[in-house]
């Protein structure tokens, strides 16, 4: 990684590297952010199928909604901004739990939370490095994986973001999902999140809404469109076209070597330990 690249494009707040996109006033301020009793936030840890999971919600209300930038992106002036929205807010945010305003907490805001296998996060985090010109440049791969199994990557490290929301998976407020559920039966998992938002969605429209959300979909109508800065659900881009890679479960066999994959799951089993995952 050069130097010159990360001193401009990360910052650390509170121990956490987050992209200068992100400002250190908007970060301090995040825990004066007032949240609304039907606020619905869709949190990840990056390139866990985010736009996906995105995708799919804003298509089972039937009444407006609007899915907002990420709540970290931005400047001090974000806040203003969503204050100012008066349609239900649809909130993304890549924060950990310990750093979520904690007015979503007191008012028991629904909370979905995507996870992915962190193997193949990491893979997808990699390429997001190399063509997003708001990241740091990564030279290989080797060097890239070392900086995440270290947490030395945005958003820190995936483990202890993961862990700091496994918390609190019981909390009635706190959906989990994952992306390769999503892929083996996308229609149960929208059931699931219907049923989570109290939405009443007929079978039909699910599979409707399942048809339009898929990984085609879904990259051909952004390469269709012109990517809107607003529109984007990621702090770390509004390049929608960066998004849509390859969508697939297992890609990071292509990546790590024998020696990676054992080095990977010793951290793994090391840090997870007290997960039930
Ligand atoms: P890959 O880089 O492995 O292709 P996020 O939205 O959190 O940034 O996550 C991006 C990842 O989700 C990318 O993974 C992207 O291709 C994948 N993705 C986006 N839309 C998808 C869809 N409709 N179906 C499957 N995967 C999707």
């Amino acid at each position: 990684m050069s130097n010159s690249g990360e001193a401009e494009l990360l910052h650390t707040f509170k121990g956490i590297p987050f992209t200068t996109r992100s400002s250190l006033e908007l970060l301090k301020s995040l825990d004066t952010f007032d949240a609304r009793e039907d606020d619905v936030l869709l949190v990840s840890y990056p390139k866990s199928g985010t736009h996906w999971l995105a995708g799919v919600i804003t298509k089972l209300y039937n009444t407006q909604v609007t899915i907002t930038s990420p709540i970290e992106f931005g400047d001090i002036s974000q806040l203003e901004e969503l204050n100012k929205l008066s349609s239900k807010r649809i909130i993304p945010t890549h924060l950990d739990y310990n750093m979520l305003p904690p007015n979503f907490k007191n008012k028991k805001c629904k909370m979905i939370y995507i996870s992915r296998n962190p193997k193949d996060t990491a893979v997808s985090m990699f390429h997001y490095y190399r063509d997003n010109p708001n990241l740091p440049t990564v030279d290989t791969w080797t060097a890239f994986l070392d900086l995440f199994l270290k947490g030395n990557v945005v958003c820190g490290s995936w483990f202890d973001h993961f862990l700091s929301w496994e918390e609190h998976e019981d909390e009635k407020n706190i959906l989990f999902l994952f992306y390769e559920d999503m892929k083996k039966d996308l229609p149960k998992v929208v059931k699931e999140i219907t049923l989570f938002l109290s939405l009443n969605v007929s079978d039909n429209d699910i599979q409707d809404i399942c048809k339009k959300s898929s990984f085609s979909e879904m990259k051909n109508n952004t390469e269709k469109e012109n990517s809107d800065p607003s529109h984007t659900v990621c702090a770390l881009t509004s390049n929608r076209k960066l998004i849509f890679r390859k969508g697939a479960v297992g890609d990071w066999k292509n990546y790590f070597t024998p020696k990676q994959n054992i080095r990977f799951q010793e951290i793994f089993n090391e840090k997870m330990k007290l997960s039930k995952m």
